[in-house]
């Protein structure tokens, strides 16, 4: 089987980014360091490590959903002590992480797999998928401040692409909306309303793609069904 395959299949990286682990010569087959791309092993021979860790096939994948609260950071460990999102899941042994990220204070639906290629095709660009969020700014969002935002906005030097809202509702203090954007730039919603004058003061992820939250409380989790996986 090729390395970056089974690197994958361990749930160690996806199989692109087991490529770049072998680039950076951080993978070792039988002890020595290996650097071909197109490497086979035999996998019941051969014994892989990564960063100097043996790993081996996972037997199960697994697919969670997470309905994260704020005060989590959207990581396995933290050298900073804070809580992480796996500290919410309880009962699972496989290697899980979490797909994409969610700030420390943003809550919502936060998916974590064991599934290194399924955690790319979720989240890498080119598949765009939706993202939508229930937002709320602090004042008035007015209709131009809300076709800039739709239109793109330059993050970084970067135009954000096209972007949907929908006001639930407003009053003098404040706007509820829904907002669906497709990449997930860093911190990139309160960075498109900073852009505008506009302060995020609270953000719920609520749908990704098809799948959505429905009625999870938050903190609480639970295993996606077969059709939610084929959702995405
Ligand atoms: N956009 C943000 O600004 N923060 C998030 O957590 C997600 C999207």
């Amino acid at each position: 089987m090729r390395l970056n395959k089974y690197i994958a299949l361990c749930g160690a990286a996806s199989r692109r980014g087991a490529d770049k682990l072998i680039a950076d010569g951080r993978v070792t087959v039988n002890g020595g360091i290996v650097l071909g791309m197109g490497t086979d092993i035999d996998i019941q021979k051969d014994t892989v490590c990564v960063n100097g860790a043996v790993i081996r096939p996972q037997t199960e994948n697994v697919y969670i959903m997470l309905n994260k609260p704020e005060g989590y950071i959207c990581a396995c460990s933290d050298d900073r002590g804070r809580r992480t999102v796996i500290d919410l899941i309880d009962g699972i042994d496989a290697r899980i992480f979490p797909v994409g990220r969610l700030d420390y204070d943003t809550e919502g639906l936060l998916l974590l797999t064991n599934d290194g290629d399924f955690a790319y095709r979720c989240t890498h660009p080119k598949h765009e998928v939706n993202k939508k969020y229930y937002a709320v700014a602090r004042g008035v969002l007015n209709d131009q401040a809300v076709r800039t935002l739709c239109g793109g906005v330059t993050i970084e030097g970067v135009k954000t692409s096209k972007a949907e809202i929908e006001i639930v509702k407003k009053t003098s203090k404040r706007t509820e909306m829904f907002i669906t954007i497709h990449e997930g730039r860093n911190r990139q919603i309160k960075k498109m309303f900073q852009l505008i004058g506009c302060h995020i003061s609270y953000l719920k992820r609520v749908a990704i793609g098809d799948l959505e939250l429905g009625d999870l409380a938050t903190g609480k989790w639970r295993c996606l069904k077969h059709d939610e996986i084929n959702l995405l």
